[in-house]
């Protein structure tokens, strides 16, 4: 039962193969949007899932960090769903490459900075003019808590910071024309990228979540589709956490 109704949209997720791009995508889909996924990893059992809830989708290969890659993505993702615009983008794509600064390599540091940050404007840039023609648009980008500031999280911390600055700025140009753009930050939350994180970390991390739980992706994909609804028409600019009352 959709609970925030998006039938006949068209989202755009990026890094849909895993964690909080996937469930994004599958409530997405079970809202009723058309889907258009992208991700480096191959998308096709999870494209063929999504059709079960009636819905169009088409899964693409796609590196965020690459401008051209994004371009030819949203080009071939338009003509394959043959629609004219996308109505909905979720930047959820990245990746951390966790180490104290001193040891920090440039690798490390362009790497995040190149996929947590670059693929905003990457991808934002191919959505944004046909939302201005239709004067209506919903933009989620996905930060983090680390933004704060994390110890080991450098060049994270400064991608995801971008990411709300960025996040900001758009919500002021682009609200009297109907796009609200808003971020999410996650806590600590059950995917690949944090079940990376050694055990000593994650009970440090466990014992400061007041919650006293790791959350789930389904999480924060309820925030975004929440976020993506008519329901959140006069919410912009915002920075939402679903942390389970983390604070860093
Ligand atoms: N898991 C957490 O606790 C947590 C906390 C805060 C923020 N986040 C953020 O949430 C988002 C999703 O993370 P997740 O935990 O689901 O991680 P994940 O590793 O499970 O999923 C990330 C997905 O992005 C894809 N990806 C990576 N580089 C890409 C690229 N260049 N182009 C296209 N796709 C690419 C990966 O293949 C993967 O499928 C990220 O932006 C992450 O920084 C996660």
């Amino acid at each position: 039962m959709p609970r925030y109704d998006l039938t006949g949209k068209v989202a755009l997720v990026t890094g849909a193969a895993s964690g909080i791009g996937k469930a994004t995508a599958i409530r997405l889909a079970k809202e009723g949007a058309n889907l258009a996924l992208g991700d480096l990893k191959d998308l096709s059992e999870l494209c063929d899932s999504l059709k079960n809830y009636g819905v169009k989708v088409v899964a693409l290969k796609l590196d965020v960090s690459d401008y051209s890659s994004c371009e030819s993505f949203y080009k071939s993702a338009l003509s394959e769903l043959c629609v004219e615009r996308v109505d909905i983008l979720v930047n959820n794509a990245g990746i951390n490459r966790d180490s104290l600064f001193v040891k920090m390599s440039f690798e490390q540091w362009d790497d995040v900075i190149k996929v947590d940050l670059y693929s905003m404007f990457n991808m934002t840039k191919q959505v944004v003019p046909k939302m201005l023609e239709n004067s209506w648009g919903r933009i989620v980008n996905v930060s983090s808590i680390s933004w704060l500031g994390n110890i080991g999280q450098a060049n994270y911390s400064a991608a995801k910071a971008g990411v709300i600055g960025f996040t900001k700025t758009l919500a002021r140009e682009l609200a009297k024309h109907g796009i609200t753009v808003n971020a999410v930050c996650p806590g600590f939350i059950d995917t690949p990228m944090t079940r990376a994180v050694p055990e000593k970390i994650r009970e440090m991390i466990l014992s400061r979540i007041p919650m006293k739980r790791i959350g789930n992706p389904e999480e924060v994909a309820s925030v975004i589709a929440f976020l993506c609804s008519d329901d959140a028409s006069y919410i912009t600019g915002e920075v939402i956490g679903v942390t389970g009352g983390l604070v860093l």
